[in-house]
């Protein structure tokens, strides 16, 4: 089998890694510098000159950047190439209305379709593979990504998008799909579909799985493996950095490679933001090296892990980071899709009629997440014909389906039936198990 992508990158010595991230490291903080206003102000405010960042050992000199700057310089203002040169748009949630929105060159697309065509050979990806895509097609960037990755490798690509699962299995079946790509509770969910229809798992071909975009434990994967007969990989990646395939796993399933010809990952203390050594918990940081669109400095994901540098079986030397067990600000992940409380505070303050007191009640049931708001009312509200409230209850949906990209249900409650708090509001209860 091939096992590698790019065989002499994945396995190279570790000081020849060490001297390729230095030297582009070095040109990326050039090309921010001169490119992009807000590095340049930074750099100067903090006394630092590009001439001083030789090496990956100076990296810890330069300031973070937050996805609050992309928003800051919504839509392109951190972009370090003129509108020529680009050639694609995605885009993720940001923490209230506006989208966080990346920019790539052809070069950009190429080294994350690159990224995502290691982590596909890493899986057992082959020329003859049928590689089924359920990830969302779109802005988000989950298809396309794995896709372009797929037909990298030289696989057939079965761009299925999300949705309409029965639709989704007689494809599995009828185009003999051998790896499926989609998040781990979508795969949770056609394991369900399936049996709930009474089908075999002998009439799928598949023999592989990429999940992710979401966290998910060990215990998923048993499950997963067991139900649909496969073995189930893990692929990271987030829109800032470029998309999925920024880590990967190998078939020694230790931990997540991180594709650090592209990115320098760092593990920070999220409070002090001191660089942590390997094996200890903290916040990930990501520096783009090769990046021309959207060159991002240490930048902060909120994502917590760690990494080791311990050899891995498979040859690889790239660093690993572990599964990624949570996260340092209230984003959530529902579906895959990323969702934060304040999104759903300014489409319920936009809409009006309802009281700022609400709570977001978040679940699993049959493998796939579900969202309740519940919202207060006023008493003249509350205590109104049924129809205001269905009405109201309707139009709050749809504004959330829109904003948000994922539906919930909205349940009205009594004033004052939101339990207060002196301090920081709680607004989310998650249900869902992650162990
Ligand atoms: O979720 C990119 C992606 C698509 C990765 C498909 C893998 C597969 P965003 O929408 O920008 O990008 O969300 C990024 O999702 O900061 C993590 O919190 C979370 N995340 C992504 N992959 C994993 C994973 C895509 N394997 C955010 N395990 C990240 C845990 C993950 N969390």
């Amino acid at each position: 089998m091939n096992r590698y992508f790019n065989e002499s990158m994945e396995t190279a010595p570790r000081h020849q890694l060490w001297h390729l991230q230095s030297y582009n490291l070095s040109r990326t903080v050039y090309h921010a510098y001169n490119n992009v206003p807000m590095y340049r102000k930074r750099f100067d405010e903090a006394g630092i000159r590009p001439e001083d960042i030789k090496s990956v050992d100076d990296l810890k000199k330069l300031p973070f950047t937050y996805k609050q700057d992309l928003r800051d310089n919504y839509p392109y203002g951190l972009f370090a190439v003129t509108p020529d040169r680009l050639q694609r748009i995605h885009a993720s949630s940001g923490t209230t209305g506006k989208q966080t929105v990346v920019g790539y060159t052809k070069h950009d697309i190429d080294v994350w379709s690159t990224c995502a065509a290691r982590a596909l050979v890493a899986a057992g990806a082959e020329e003859n593979d049928f590689v089924h895509i359920s990830y969302g097609y779109g802005l988000f960037t989950g298809g396309l990504g794995l896709h372009y990755g797929a037909e990298m490798v030289g696989a057939t690509v079965i761009p299925a998008s999300s949705g309409n699962t029965s639709r989704q299995i007689t494809m599995l079946q009828d185009f003999k799909s051998s790896i499926l790509c989609c998040t781990p509770s979508y795969a949770l969910y056609i394991a369900d579909v399936l049996r709930d229809n009474n089908v075999d798992i002998s009439t799928l071909s598949l023999k592989v799985g990429i999940f992710g975009a979401a966290p998910w434990t060990e215990g998923m994967r048993k499950e997963i493996e067991q139900r649909l007969g496969i073995k189930a990989y893990d692929i990271y990646g987030l829109s800032e950095i470029s998309g999925p395939g920024v880590a990967y796993e190998c078939e020694c399933q230790g931990g997540m490679h991180v594709n650090e010809d592209h990115f320098i990952i760092e593990i920070i203390d999220p409070e002090t933001g001191e660089v942590l050594p390997d094996g200890e918990k903290g916040e990930v940081v990501f520096t783009c090296i090769t990046k021309e669109a959207l060159p991002l400095i240490r930048y902060r994901t909120r994502d917590i892990s760690s990494i080791t540098h311990e050899p891995c079986p498979c040859g690889r030397t790239f660093v690993r980071m572990k599964k990624p067990s949570g996260r340092s600000d209230d984003m959530l992940i529902i579906r895959g899709v990323n969702v934060f409380p304040s999104q759903i505070e300014s489409v319920l303050l936009s809409v009006g009629q309802v009281d700022p007191h609400y709570l977001i009640i978040v679940d699993r049931k049959n493998n796939l997440d579900t969202m309740e708001i519940k919202v207060e009312v006023s008493q003249t509200m509350f205590s109104d014909k049924v129809k205001g409230l269905e009405d109201l209850s309707k139009t709050i949906s749809m504004k959330m389906q829109s904003v948000l990209g994922v539906s919930s249900k909205i349940t009205f409650v009594e004033p004052g039936s939101i339990e207060r708090s002196e301090g920081k509001a709680k607004r989310v209860v998650d249900m869902r198990s992650l162990h």
